[in-house]
């Protein structure tokens, strides 16, 4: 059975194949019609790929690095929003017809960005996290990513992860995340856990349960995340 690092992996290596593909065919002034027709096809086939990767990374990868380690914030923070970046390259790109001007200096910056995220996960991150998750929760994550670029978005939408700061209002940032309990959480933050959880999506109920203490959260589903954050009001 793959693990996450299985997943992940996969994923990068065929993003890094299409940047070089685009890159080394980069067109002249003179390019065919139909040379260009292919190389919209190649940029759309690498947003649709990027952007399922990054959506699954941000619904079930970042929640676990934020959960098991202790600069887990940070380096999640630090991803996403290269993360953000590049959905913004790639949201404009996606509107540009292949060979003009506009569109080759994006694909060089969102292939340059990209790389140094590639590099970023691989040798900032998951050396820790291969250390950090058991055998069974690398393998539950690796599912929940399968499972979920079969419904993950293709295009670089609107919607943005749940922000590192929103559980840093109160100033303090916390030192760990384990061991903890839903006593001595701050009114503050007990206060974005209130409501129902109708309508919020995994990363909410993720974060709200994650305020909450809630245990075993990073490998638990969307149900299941619902139903503790419920019973811990
Ligand atoms: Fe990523
Ligand atoms: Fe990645």
């Amino acid at each position: 059975m793959p693990d996450v690092f299985d997943v992940l992996s996969q994923d990068h290596g065929e993003v890094k194949q299409m940047l070089a593909k685009l890159e080394e065919e980069r067109p002249g002034p003179d390019a065919a019609k139909g040379k260009l027709a292919d190389r919209k096809e190649k940029a759309t086939k690498l947003i649709t790929e990027e952007s399922k990767h990054e959506a699954v990374e941000e619904m079930f990868f970042w929640p676990a690095v934020r959960d098991k380690l202790q600069d887990g914030d940070e380096l999640a923070g630090h991803a996403t929003s290269q993360e953000n970046e590049a959905k913004e390259v790639l949201a404009r790109l996606d509107t540009l017809e292949a060979g003009s001007p506009e569109f080759e200096e994006l694909l060089t910056e969102f292939t340059a960005a990209a790389r140094e995220h590639i590099e970023f996960e691989e040798t900032q991150v998951w050396p820790k996290m291969r250390e950090a998750l058991s055998k069974h929760e690398a393998t539950e994550i690796g599912k929940q990513l399968r499972d979920g670029k079969k419904t993950a978005p293709d295009k670089p939408g609107p919607e943005k992860p749940v922000p590192a700061q929103r559980r840093e209002s109160g100033g303090q940032r916390s030192a760990s995340t384990s061991g903890k309990s839903a006593s001595g959480k701050s009114t503050a933050r007990k206060s974005t856990a209130s409501g129902t959880a109708a309508g919020k999506t995994k990363a909410e109920l993720y974060e709200e349960a994650r305020e909450l203490g809630v245990q075993g959260r990073s490998t638990m589903t969307k149900e299941e995340l619902a139903r503790e954050v419920a019973s811990h009001r």
